[in-house]
């Protein structure tokens, strides 16, 4: 490992600035990570987090600042400059070359070569194992790529690090998509790591995990650097009032609304191995919470009810009137909103500007003789946008070039903007920072009072019981339990989330 100044920081950026035209993405980034170390890098969406994480990948290039690596100035001009100085970056999203092999991912451009100039298949699957063994996890190194979850994908990005000796290892919000096992899956590999000497930098606007993985934190603010802080001499409350530099309202800001009709009726749905038998309502002015582990079967549910994936039996109704299956924009036109678990890639589409996307839905309602003007455009996106605080300099700004956070907000905008009777929302603050997160909560809770009818999905548990009137725990494809404001505990939810595993426990302990 090239940890030639131990006593030094492995990666060193001080006052470091980039703009993108009149855009200040980074006013004066700083952060010094030893070796050995979890840094956890944190503030609100736009802070500028990942454009740091970009420099540092040799993505983009500073416009000024200090840049070391091990004490050393560094300027890279391109990703390999980056890799080569023992850089490695985990995005939340990895690319891996779908039909190549796991091994193959991890050795690309560089096959170790056997006798007669020949790549050594039988050594590459070696070393990919090693590595596997090494992290502590069971990934087939044949199989393709193709069909990996996230989680193991990460992994596969993180051994190709370690076989590439990355002495600085940066994960810009891992574990946004990640269950609760393969979070902790992921944690341990990285405690590894730091004990190897390495030093990692770990991003996320979930504070648990800050303060459960990391050491050390560092705050940003506006482009700004404002603290660094041990863990241990710091606290939730800390941190999060020096990232928003101001009061945060109430978390979960639920005010009781008047329940009113049925709108939303679902009955005996099924979807072959998928979910089975899928019964419930949902009223008007009601918030009703879709728990469960990942992968129970809540987003499919959804997406069946919205008409994006099929069903094999059972009916959708909204307000007593049947929704035809596999049509979401017979289902838009019923009045469904719905606002996907994966934004980018099912909500938004990244080249058009963010009145663009906020106007698509609303399209023919703003279409003047056929014409669509950016004027009319911006005025619909406007009030929604700005509800949400949507960081950006001016509306006509690319989602593409919007931080990560900023861009689920334009979806949610855009559907906002249909003016539905239901509303889907699938992980209503995954990757929303803390400040806006409140914002969001209230913004849901309005709706309700004005007599929209939700249907939430989170894994967030304090989410689902600080916001619904009623919580519905799927698991294994099923509801096995519905739970009104008043019973939906914490330890009722995780129960009945876990109710088919438990059950064939004890089948098989009777057996
Ligand atoms: N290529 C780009 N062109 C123009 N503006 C950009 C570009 N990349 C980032 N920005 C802007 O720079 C600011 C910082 O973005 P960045 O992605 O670094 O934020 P972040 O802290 O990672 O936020 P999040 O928590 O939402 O991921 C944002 O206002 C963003 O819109
Ligand atoms: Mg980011």
């Amino acid at each position: 490992m090239p940890g030639t100044a131990p006593e030094g920081p492995a990666l060193e950026l001080r006052d470091v600035a980039k703009s993108f035209g009149s855009v200040v993405a980074l006013r004066s980034g700083s952060i010094a990570v030893t070796p050995g170390s979890i840094h956890a890098l944190v503030g609100e969406n736009g802070a500028g987090k990942s454009t740091l994480v970009k420099i540092v990948a040799g993505v983009h290039r500073r416009d000024s600042g200090v840049f070391r690596l091990h004490g050393e100035d560094v300027d890279f001009g391109s990703t390999a400059d980056s890799k080569a100085a023992g850089v490695a970056v985990i995005y939340q999203e990895p690319t891996l070359f779908p039909d190549l092999s796991v091994t193959e991912n991890i050795f690309m451009g560089r096959q170790p070569v056997g006798r007669g100039r020949r790549i050594d298949r039988a050594a590459m699957y070696a070393e990919a194992e090693r590595l596997f063994q090494g992290l502590g996890v069971h990934i087939d190194p044949r199989r393709p790529a193709r069909g990996l979850s996230i989680a193991d994908q990460q992994i596969i990005e993180i051994a190709k690090a370690i076989s590439l000796d990355a002495s600085v290892l940066i994960m810009d919000e891992p574990t946004a998509a990640l269950s609760g096992v393969e979070v902790e899956r992921l944690f341990a590999v990285a405690r590894g790591l730091r004990d190897q000497g390495r030093a990692l930098v770990f991003i996320s606007h979930r504070f648990d995990e800050v303060f459960e993985l990391c050491d050390t934190v560092t705050v940003m603010r506006d482009g700004d650097y404002v603290s660094t802080d041990a863990i241990a001499a710091t606290s939730v409350d800390e941190i999060v009032s020096r990232m928003v530099g101001r009061e945060v309202a109430e978390l979960f800001p639920k005010t009781p609304a008047e329940i009113g009709d049925v709108v939303l009726e679902v009955e005996g749905l099924s979807s072959l191995g998928t979910f089975h038998d899928v019964s419930f309502s949902v009223r008007a002015g009601e918030i009703v919470g879709l728990a469960g582990l990942v992968g129970a079967g809540r987003s499919e549910i959804a997406r069946a009810v919205f008409g994006v994936d099929r069903y094999d039996a059972g009916a959708v109704r909204l307000a007593g009137k049947p929704v035809p299956a596999r049509s979401p924009r017979a289902a838009i036109r019923a009045g469904i909103a719905f606002v996907p678990e994966d934004r980018r890639k099912q909500g938004l589409v990244t080249d058009a500007s963010v009145a663009r996307n906020v106007a698509a839905v609303i399209r023919r309602g703003l279409t003047h003789a056929g014409v669509l003007t950016n004027r009319d455009e911006n005025r619909a996106a406007g009030p929604w946008a700005a509800r949400l605080e949507v960081k950006t300099s001016a509306l006509d700004m690319t989602a593409s070039t919007m931080s990560g956070g900023n861009q689920q907000k334009v979806v949610l905008a855009k559907w906002l903007a249909t003016e539905p009777k239901l509303l889907i929302i699938d992980e209503p603050t995954r990757g929303i920072d803390v400040g806006t997160k409140a914002e969001v909560h209230r913004l849901l809770s309005d709706l309700a009072g004005q007599g929209l009818a939700i249907l939430m999905i989170s894994s967030e548990l304090p989410e689902v019981l600080g916001m619904a009137d009623r919580v519905l725990v799927v698991c294994e494809g099923r509801i096995t339990a519905e739970l009104s404001r008043e019973d939906a505990t914490p330890e009722a939810v995780m129960h009945a989330a876990t109710a088919t595993t438990a059950h064939a426990i004890e089948e098989e302990a009777t057996a």
